[in-house]
């Protein structure tokens, strides 16, 4: 049977395609999933793709991947630098691997994201590569959960 990654995501990210497109982009969330369910068949992994606008949900939902998936990707957006329930969450869920995920660089950014309070409870961080930044990570958890 295939492993399950979840592959959540936070605020404003159901904006994308209309949202800042010079940061993030032309693509929609609808077609990041897409890209997301081809790279998990190619991987031999099932994608679970979510979006929240609250960060309660998010919490729920990684309590929720504790129990069901070997791994998580998670975009938190801007909760990713202000919340303390999303860090513990993660830590409430440990070994299960959470790699931080970001579309933009945050570190090219203004000063305020450049602080993570996802990162020191995360397997890893990627950011950067647009929204290949999301199959980057679930090749980073295919190797993960071998
Ligand atoms: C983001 C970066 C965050 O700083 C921002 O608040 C987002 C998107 C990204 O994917 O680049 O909503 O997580």
């Amino acid at each position: 049977m295939s492993k399950t990654i979840f592959v959540l995501n936070g605020p404003n990210l159901n904006m994308l395609g209309k949202r800042e497109p010079g940061i993030y982009g032309g693509k929609t969330l609808a077609d990041i999933e897409a890209d997301c369910q081809k790279a998990g068949a190619d991987l031999g992994l099932t994608v679970d793709f979510r979006q929240s606008n609250h960060e309660g949900m998010l919490v729920d939902w990684l309590h929720e991947a504790g129990e069901k998936a070997a791994g998580v990707a998670f975009n938190a957006g801007a909760y990713t630098h202000t919340s303390v329930a999303l860090h513990d969450a993660i830590r409430a869920i440990s070994p299960l691997p959470v790699i931080e995920v970001h579309i933009s660089n945050v570190h090219a950014r203004e000063e305020f994201r450049h602080k993570s309070m996802i990162a020191p409870a995360a397997k890893g961080v990627i950011c950067g590569f647009g929204p290949h930044s999301y199959i980057l990570a679930l090749q980073a958890l295919k190797t993960l959960t071998q």
